[in-house]
């Protein structure tokens, strides 16, 4: 009743307020700012509240006193709530501790949107200890908390670290269509649709399409989602996932090589120069070590010596031979053992796409690598790419594949063809392996895989 009684007043006496994000607020103490943003924490104790506000730019410890402590609205005022409040922004006195070192000495709030309590509060729609399948259904909640928040920051900055290496190194961005016709990575992963009464797919990767830019306009690269029917639910397969995709012209496989090492040790580093980024990763993989340029380079037959020398039986629990897949135990194997980055080359042509360039001193391997790293195993997917049509052709009977959807893919062998490679990113994996997740499905938004399209 008493605190009922309480009214809030915004003081016009005061200094006008500065209108400030929360990651400007060690430039904006001392004087009077307003912000708004969500109850991130809350803890009321007699004739004091202590809120945390979020605004997606960081986290403010705000104080409220006497009034503002007891009033009604405060007593009753619920996490996830939007607020605005009004104060100036001291450094917190010495021995404690704060978000940016500092807190807001509130002098008034009013709230935007008041969140539900009791049953229908977050805290009771999204608990740690939840079913994961029902935390994925509550996702558009979950990703309010911390950690979700950290990784969405990481991608983001690795997605433009990316983009800022590509930049220093000359290479275009373009952005390849989604809805297709022709397959990349093998017609049983595809998601096909009508397209106006006819067949289509969505992209498994944008390979083709960066081919074809080349002549037009040098090497080239894009981000764009790509999409895969996977059927096995394993911690590093989505239905959906960003594909950072390169193609460059005249290199050699050795040239291939070079470059992937560089664009990865780069982009991290470029990651974590930004101190906000480098503190997140410093929390959610506390013993990150960036890596180390050259990578190890390895040839998957020495990959099989190594596997059998270990005792690491293939998928029918045999001793690996020539031609055998290296699935995903055995790869986890080496990657955690090896503890550093491989790259991993000169796969069977049997086990390879039908576009992938034979090598000149042995016709039975191709110039392919992938790039596995400890915790994920491979998050990069590349290979010369053969130029000579014939060739092309023998790939497609090879595999099955009716060649004339593909017109305009093997023109670029007719129309001035040249020796060219590229690969594919998993941005997902990417993260995994940066940010110490368990499973890509965290480092993706809105994680689609079988069995999930929603939210
Ligand atoms: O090895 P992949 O299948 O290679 C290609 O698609 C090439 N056409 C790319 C190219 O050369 N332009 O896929 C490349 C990478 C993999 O190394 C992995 O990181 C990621 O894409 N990837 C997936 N990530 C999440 N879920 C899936 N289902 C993925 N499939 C591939």
């Amino acid at each position: 009743e008493e605190a009922k009684k309480i009214v809030l007043v915004n003081d016009s006496s005061l200094p006008e307020a500065k209108r400030i994000k929360i990651r400007d607020g060690s430039k904006s103490r001392e004087s009077r700012v307003v912000i708004q943003g969500w109850v991130h924490r809350l803890r009321l104790q007699k004739g004091l509240a202590f809120l945390v506000l979020r605004d997606g730019t960081g986290f403010l410890q705000c104080v409220l006193a006497g009034d503002l402590a007891n009033a009604y609205s405060t007593l009753t005022l619920t996490l996830e709530s939007t607020v605005t409040v009004y104060g100036v922004i001291h450094p917190v006195p010495e021995g404690k501790s704060a978000p940016g070192g500092h807190e807001l000495a509130v002098d008034y709030y009013s709230i935007v949107g008041l969140a539900p309590g009791g049953d229908d509060a977050i805290t009771n729609k999204v608990q740690e200890s939840a079913d994961p399948s029902l935390l994925l259904d509550m996702r558009h909640l979950v990703l309010r908390g911390e950690t979700m928040t950290g990784i969405f920051k990481v991608r983001a900055a690795l997605l433009r670290s990316f983009r800022r290496v590509y930049e220093d190194m000359g290479i275009l961005e373009v952005t390849p269509p989604c809805m297709v016709q022709t397959q990349v990575e093998g017609g049983s992963t595809l998601f096909a649709l009508k397209y106006y009464g006819e067949d289509a797919y969505l992209t498994q990767s944008s390979q083709l399409y960066l081919e074809t830019c080349l002549p037009a306009l040098g090497d080239v690269f894009c981000v764009q989602e790509s999409f895969r029917a996977e059927r096995s639910h394993t911690r590093r397969h989505l239905s959906e996932y960003t594909h950072v995709e390169a193609e460059l012209a005249f290199l050699t496989f050795d040239e291939l090589l070079v470059h992937i090492e560089t664009l990865l040790a780069k982009t991290v580093a470029y990651v974590l120069e930004d101190p906000e980024i480098a503190e997140i990763l410093s929390k959610l993989n506390p013993g990150f070590k960036p890596p180390q340029l050259p990578f190890l380079r390895m040839t998957y037959d020495s990959a099989l010596d190594w596997l059998n020398e270990r005792g690491v039986p293939n998928e029918e629990g045999e001793a690996f031979k020539f031609g055998d897949d290296i699935a995903e135990a055995a790869e986890r194997k080496m990657t955690d053992e090896i503890g550093e980055p491989i790259l991993l080359t000169r796969f069977p042509v049997e086990i390879k796409s039908f576009y992938m360039q034979k090598c000149a001193d042995d016709p039975r391997v191709t110039e392919s690598v992938d790039v596995l790293m400890p915790n994920v195993g491979e998050i990069t997917g590349g290979s010369m790419r053969i130029y000579d049509l014939d060739e092309l052709m023998k790939g497609y009977a090879r595999e099955g594949i009716n060649p004339e959807p593909y017109y305009w893919f093997n023109d670029q062998r007719v129309y001035g063809t040249c020796p060219h490679g590229g690969y594919g990113l998993g941005t997902e994996r990417i993260l995994a392996w940066l940010c110490d997740r368990f499973t890509v499905r965290d480092c993706s938004l809105y994680p689609r895989f079988a069995g999930r399209c929603k939210p």
